[in-house]
């Protein structure tokens, strides 16, 4: 296996945030449903200065600048999103203009609903691999505005946000073996938004079935190529993050693989098997989906985040399994080997202080901006040139000529 993985991550959460006890209170449902049937608290939402290109340089922004990455290192830069901005023109090559890469770079967006970035990132380390000789660096960006329709079912589970990854030879976060990674697709009708549709169509709780079929599928497919025969995958994993549209999904999931993996136990075992592992393994990473909401393509990284702020250097030297699961349907389960000395990335993580900075909206505000979304219309009002925030170095301006103008 070549020494190839990746070496940092940086987030980019947007600015405004709704309360569940909010959206709950104006729709008429009791707010237990979202927070404990659903398992979330506070979702994301998106000014109308923002899109999946600024959330996405200004995540990467973030990484280059911490890594101190030139950008003419970058041989290879993949955007992954389900909610771009044009059906030709990629989110990739906006956010390699506002980042200045160089020419000699592939640039390209891919889309395979919420799976599209880890694609992305499996291909990447892959490619890396491939060539001993080089000592050329690949971003893989997963950006995404989560959005259902209007008081839907779906709609206390939307979110915002990109991630970036910096993939390259000596990793300093983790490698992964990507031989061994257990994979799952198939044709299914679960999720899906057709051309001219802003917002998608859900088949819920069908959903929730592909996704743990799914699971099931990816995880005997890693069992087999792991080659365990007694053993079995909790022997190995020291952590586990699931895709997570909202924080109940990893709670499901789990219980899941709990079933599968512990076949021959009682079902009182394999219980108390489930809330010991839920606690120790994957509750440690939920705080993102809990405040943040459904990210798609960015989701299980958005959870390895929450898991290194919360564990800190608990995780060096761990194995943490990942399971990324994206509608229609595609899954990978892979292990990510972290390395034994992380206290650089941990201490610059910017995470939590992403999340504290955030401004709570009421429903009313929440309302207009929905409302505004997709429309075509110069933004550059006062409101955005008077905006101030660490976090943010680029902005939607507007539309002009059927062109996006950033700055
Ligand atoms: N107090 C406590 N809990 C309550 C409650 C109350 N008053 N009222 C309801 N609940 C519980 C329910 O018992 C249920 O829990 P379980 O799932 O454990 O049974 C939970 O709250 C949800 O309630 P419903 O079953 O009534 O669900 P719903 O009809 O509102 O829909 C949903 C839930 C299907 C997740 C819907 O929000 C949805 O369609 N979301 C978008 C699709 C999605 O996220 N699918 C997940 C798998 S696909 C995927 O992962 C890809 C992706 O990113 C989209």
């Amino acid at each position: 296996m070549a020494d190839v993985g990746v070496s940092d991550i940086a987030i980019h959460i947007p600015i405004y945030y709704l309360s569940h006890h909010d959206l709950a209170a104006a729709r008429n449902i009791p707010v237990e449903k979202y927070t404990v049937g659903l398992g979330n608290k506070t979702m994301a939402i998106i000014p109308n200065w923002e899109d999946t290109v600024t959330m996405a340089a200004n995540a990467a922004w973030q990484l280059l600048n911490k890594t101190g990455t030139d950008p003419d290192e970058i041989q290879q830069m993949v955007v992954s999103t389900e909610s771009g901005v044009d059906y030709s023109k990629p989110v990739a090559s906006y956010v390699q203009g506002l980042l200045k890469i160089g020419t000699q770079c592939r640039v390209y967006e891919i889309k395979h609903a919420c799976y599209g970035g880890t694609a992305g990132l499996i291909n990447s380390i892959d490619r890396l691999s491939q060539n001993s000789s080089s000592t050329k660096k690949a971003l893989v960006i997963m950006t995404d505005i989560a959005r259902y329709g209007f008081e839907s079912l779906g709609e206390p589970t939307q979110g915002a946000g990109a991630i970036a990854l910096l993939v390259e030879r000596g990793p300093k976060f983790f490698t992964v073996d990507t031989s061994r990674n257990g994979v799952f697709s198939k044709n299914v009708f679960d999720f899906w938004r057709p051309s001219g549709h802003s917002v998608p169509i859900v088949d819920g709780k069908y959903s929730i079935e592909c996704y743990l079929t799914a699971l099931e599928g990816a995880a005997q497919h890693l069992r087999s190529n792991l080659g365990l025969k007694k053993e079995n995958l909790f022997d190995i994993l020291d952590y586990i993050i699931y895709h997570m549209p909202y924080s109940k999904m990893a709670e499901k999931a789990h219980k899941c693989l709990v079933e599968a993996e512990y076949k021959d136990l009682d079902s009182s075992s394999r219980e108390r098997i489930f809330e010991e592992s839920f606690k120790n393994m994957v509750a440690p990473g939920l705080r993102g989906v809990r405040e943040v909401g459904n990210i798609y393509t960015g989701s299980v990284y958005m959870g390895l985040m929450s898991l290194l702020e919360e564990e800190r250097e608990r995780v060096e030297g761990k194995k943490i399994g990942v399971f990324s699961y994206g509608s229609g349907c595609g899954a990978e389960f892979f292990i990510c080997d972290v390395k034994p000395n992380i206290k650089n990335i941990i201490k610059r993580l910017d995470f939590i202080k992403q999340l504290d900075r955030r401004k709570k909206i009421s429903i009313d505000h929440y309302t207009h901006i929905y409302s505004k979304q997709d429309k075509d219309v110069i933004f550059f009002s006062p409101e955005v040139q008077n905006f101030k925030d660490n976090f943010t170095r680029f902005v939607f301006k507007g539309i002009k000529d059927h062109k996006r103008q950033y700055i």
